[in-house]
């Protein structure tokens, strides 16, 4: 599907954005493991992804039902899953494919994970290699992709040092530890989000959390627990560039979430000269706020390498923040965003370069030269939802119309994404 945008003079007005997804996901998972309801408000069933990680535990004997706002999970203990009768089918969702795998590893049956066409060249020897040295038979195509298939059994627990800073890696090994004897440690070059450390202690699993590493000690039960799922910061990052950018603009965002593993994009846009505020800071087990941003002019920076897992998801937008800010911004180690739905360095460059921005990429690094103005163009998503949203951004600043093939997309993660953004806007 196209979608057509048209450049407009501002955004204003006060929204509340979807529930966090990576939230959302370990909500499913760990409620399906834990003993008892667990009550979710603000779960975000409505994306695809977070529907793929539902169905799953569904096919695996889960009951899983919405009564008003409220998502209730009948779990059933860590022993408790059924085998199920098909391969678990998790569309392009490399989240759930790569943190069921660790869950998934401690069952007492086989069972395979699937998915569509866009997660077949996703890599998955990140998971297969150290869920393998846990002593699990798990096979993957040509050792790398999908689909992934687990005989369950008996896991032991390791001391695992990750070359990459992955959520999705950490939390597989975690998983997979809950049902070792003895303790599994995961070391990170760089700490990533750490959702699934903080939700399961909050489950009372037996966690130890340390600056770059976490582990957790096999054995015990999670007990069911009520939850209120913060505002998902990737989507709002959308929103707070296009006020950023266009001059006039005020918006307010409701109830994001502000984990600190996760809000890089905060620290970004006031390194840049953004006029940020946060606001109603709330703690939980999530920190959660509300945002308000107006327009202001911005410069260049220089993005390290250490800031990537808090911007990861975030850094297709900056890309466009950075192409129309003033001078250059360098992002370094950037190389992570090759592996993601589409590689979103060549994406990016394809639409920004299309647009006339002035990107370079050097290896894993990536100078931009902010210029005064894009201009429309035609652009394509390549599949991916947040190249798609990051592009409309740049579309709605530019000078002429520009058409975006590929706009279902969004539905992976923020389905309503265009609907919230033309109701903000002013011609
Ligand atoms: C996610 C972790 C990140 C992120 C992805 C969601 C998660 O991936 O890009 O959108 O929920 O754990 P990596 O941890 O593999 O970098």
């Amino acid at each position: 599907m196209k979608i057509k945008i048209k450049p407009v003079k501002k955004i204003v007005g006060d929204i509340t954005v979807p529930g966090d997804k990576s939230i959302s996901h370990r909500a499913l998972m760990i409620g399906s493991l834990a003993m008892g309801s667990t009550k979710i408000e603000g779960l975000y069933l409505e994306s695809d992804d977070c529907n793929y990680t539902a169905q799953a535990f569904r096919d695996m004997g889960i009951n899983i039902r919405e009564e008003g706002d409220i998502t209730i999970v009948d779990g059933k203990g860590l022993h408790g899953l059924k085998k199920p009768g098909n391969p678990l089918y998790v569309g392009n969702s490399g989240t759930s494919m790569r943190i069921l795998a660790g869950i998934l590893a401690g069952q007492n049956f086989e069972s395979t994970i699937t998915g569509g066409a866009g997660i077949s060249a996703r890599p998955m020897k990140r998971v297969v290699e150290p869920l393998s040295m846990m002593g699990v038979k798990i096979r993957a195509k040509d050792g790398e992709y999908p689909p992934l298939t687990i005989a369950g059994g008996k896991v032991r627990p390791i001391i695992y040092k990750n070359l990459i800073a992955s959520a999705q890696i950490k939390s597989a090994i975690l998983f997979a530890g809950l049902y070792a004897k003895g303790n599994t440690r995961v070391v990170e070059p760089v700490k990533s989000r750490d959702h699934t450390e903080r939700m399961l202690k909050y489950f009372g699993a037996k966690i130890k959390i340390e600056d770059d590493r976490v582990s957790v000690r096999g054995g015990g039960e999670l007990k069911a627990r009520s939850l209120r799922i913060p505002g998902d910061i990737s989507s709002a990052s959308f929103f707070m560039i296009a006020a950023t950018l266009l001059k006039g603009s005020r918006v307010k965002i409701r109830n994001v979430s502000i984990n600190p593993t996760r809000a890089g994009i905060l620290k970004v846009l006031s390194m840049m000269g953004s006029d940020i505020r946060i606001i109603n800071k709330k703690k939980g087990f999530e920190p959660a706020a509300d945002i308000v941003i107006k327009h202001s002019r911005t410069h260049g920076i220089t993005i390290t390498k250490d800031m990537m897992p808090s911007i990861i998801d975030e850094l297709p937008v900056i890309f466009v923040l950075a192409s129309l800010s003033e001078g250059i911004t360098v992002i370094e180690g950037a190389g992570e965003l090759r592996v993601k739905e589409t590689d979103r360095i060549a994406s990016m460059r394809n639409g920004l370069k299309a647009m006339g921005a002035g990107f370079r990429v050097k290896g894993d690094n990536i100078v931009i030269e902010g210029i005064g103005r894009l201009k429309g163009a035609d652009l394509q998503s390549f599949g991916d939802h947040r190249t798609c949203m990051a592009l409309a951004v740049a579309a709605l600043t530019a000078e002429g119309d520009s058409e975006i093939e590929g706009a279902e997309s969004v539905s992976k993660s923020f389905p309503s994404f265009f609907d919230m953004l033309f109701k903000l806007t002013s011609a």
